[in-house]
């Protein structure tokens, strides 16, 4: 078979790290080994008592009781800014690191939250706040291999479920979400909030509007050098000492392609009618040889630390290509490792003009497409193409950001805002199951084509052929 070689010779590298992994403590961490080579990719057939979650509305709920499993650095920030929320009770916390529900207590409490209910303990403490009867919306905000089962457990106890990205890792995973979520009729989203940033609303709204033509490309990324962060040792002003159990240095150990792809493609994605009129059809995937951890490490611990000689599976960058059902592409890239500086990239190019955000942010439309406008240009049609949905409630998530500095600024609060909108009032939600499966599904997908010399990997329809009911993203609004 095509895939045996490397496939062959990944098995002995993981074989190798896992007994070179327990010089990092990391020899329980669990491999995606058996499903590079017999991952489901498709599920066409909707299981019976099941029917589709698209558009799904759910009963309105008018206070959203909510409770979070995760209470780390991304979570910590998320209960902070649920206190800022109307429409919302914060019924419960979950941490198995006791020290962190301490912190998060201690800054309800200054809030006059006095009432909010603490788990902690096993690492199935969980479960017990998901059992209770008084919550409507389970927030997941925990390391990435945890998303989906507390996802689905979550669904499965009638609570719609909110999980931080990605949404899932493999793509029985992205299914277990799609089906549970179709059976049980809750909701699961996946907190994407690069969709809701301001550069990104606007040319979605440019889009939509016909600016940009026929758009037939697009290019997204996650460049940020985590190094650090990975590694552990780095104060957020939470009291936070930084994946000190290096969950993600872990996974970035035994897995290589494109491991954290959603900020890239969720907004380009959404542009580009991904499951609302077209769909993901193939990609293919490179990586480079790793280079950045190990020097990163061996400037820290020296060259010979276990740290130095663990091998390292992810490549320093990804670079996945995507081809749609229409015939557009994608090109998506990944890199955590590189000293260089903050990207998404962010790109669009159609018929009639582009637009990118990073590393400047550009606009060029016919007839002079040579040239970028000029910022005061550029800035008038920002203006004029502001989204629909920032126009309404840009300011007042701008002030409250302001105030809640550790927040990525608007994008987070009009995420949350819009998520407990829908629910309060019994609508649709912006980024579904599908969304959440489709663009997680690129994790496990992109590491078997690396893993096979940049192989043509086809990738599930999770609409099971419904991606054609819809023609483009609406934000859905009480009539
Ligand atoms: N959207 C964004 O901009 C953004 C930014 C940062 C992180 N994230 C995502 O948020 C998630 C969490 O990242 P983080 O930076 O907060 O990590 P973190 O390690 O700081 O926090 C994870 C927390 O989960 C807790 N946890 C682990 N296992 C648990 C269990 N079994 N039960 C209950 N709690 C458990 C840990 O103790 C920790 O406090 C990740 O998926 C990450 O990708 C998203």
């Amino acid at each position: 078979m095509e895939q045996s070689d490397n496939y062959n010779s990944r098995r002995k590298f993981l074989k190798s790290s896992v007994m070179g992994s327990a010089l990092l403590g990391i020899s329980s961490f669990p491999s995606l080994a058996e499903s590079i080579g017999g991952a489901a990719t498709s599920s066409l057939k909707m299981p019976s008592g099941q029917k589709t979650a698209i558009d799904m509305s759910a009963p309105p709920i008018p206070t959203v009781r909510v409770g979070f499993i995760g209470v780390g650095n991304r979570g910590w920030y998320a209960v902070r800014r649920y206190t800022f929320l109307e429409g919302v009770e914060i019924k419960a916390i979950c941490d198995i690191n006791a020290a962190r529900i301490d912190i998060t207590q201690k800054m309800l409490k200054e809030k006059g939250l006095n009432d909010v209910v603490s788990y902690t303990g096993g690492p199935d403490v969980w479960k017990k706040l998901v059992e209770r009867n008084d919550l409507d919306l389970i927030y997941i905000t925990t390391p990435w291999l945890l998303h989906t089962p507390m996802a689905v457990y979550s669904m499965n106890c009638g609570k719609h479920a909110a999980l931080e990205v990605p949404a899932a890792v493999t793509i029985e995973q992205c299914w277990d979400l799609v089906n549970t979520s179709e059976k049980t009729r809750r909701h699961c989203t996946m907190l994407e909030n690069c969709c809701y940033d301001e550069f990104e609303m606007a040319t979605l709204n440019m889009a939509q509007q016909g600016v940009f033509g026929e758009i037939y490309h697009g290019e997204g990324a996650y460049i940020h050098r985590l190094n650090e962060l990975c590694f552990g040792k780095k104060e957020d002003g939470t009291g936070k000492d930084y994946y000190e159990d290096q969950w993600l240095l872990k996974y970035n150990t035994m897995h290589t392609g494109s491991t954290y792809p959603t900020h890239g493609i969720g907004p380009i994605a959404q542009i580009m009618n991904v499951n609302r009129g077209d769909k993901f059809e193939f990609l293919t995937s490179t990586s480079s040889n790793q280079y950045g951890i190990t020097k990163y490490a061996q400037e820290k611990y020296g060259i010979d630390s276990p740290q130095a000689k663990q091998k390292y599976m992810l490549g320093d960058i990804n670079t996945t290509v995507i081809k749609t059902h229409k015939g557009k592409t994608m090109m998506i890239q990944h890199d955590v490792t590189s000293p260089r500086p903050y990207s998404r990239i962010h790109l669009i190019s159609g018929t009639k003009g582009i637009a990118q955000k990073w590393p400047v942010q550009g606009i060029a439309l016919e007839p002079d497409y040579h040239h970028y406008l000029k910022k005061e240009e550029m800035d008038e049609l920002l203006v004029k193409y502001q989204h629909p949905q920032i126009k309404k409630f840009g300011e007042t998530f701008r002030e409250i950001s302001i105030k809640d500095e550790g927040s990525h600024g608007i994008m987070d609060y009009l995420m949350e805002f819009r998520l407990i909108y829908c629910l309060r009032n019994g609508l649709p939600i912006d980024i579904d199951v599908y969304d959440a499966a489709s663009w997680s599904s690129i994790i496990e997908l992109s590491e078997k084509s690396v893993l096979s010399e940049s192989k043509k990997i086809d990738i599930p329809d999770f609409t099971r052929g419904e991606w054609n009911k819809r023609q483009q993203l609406e934000f859905a609004e009480k009539s």
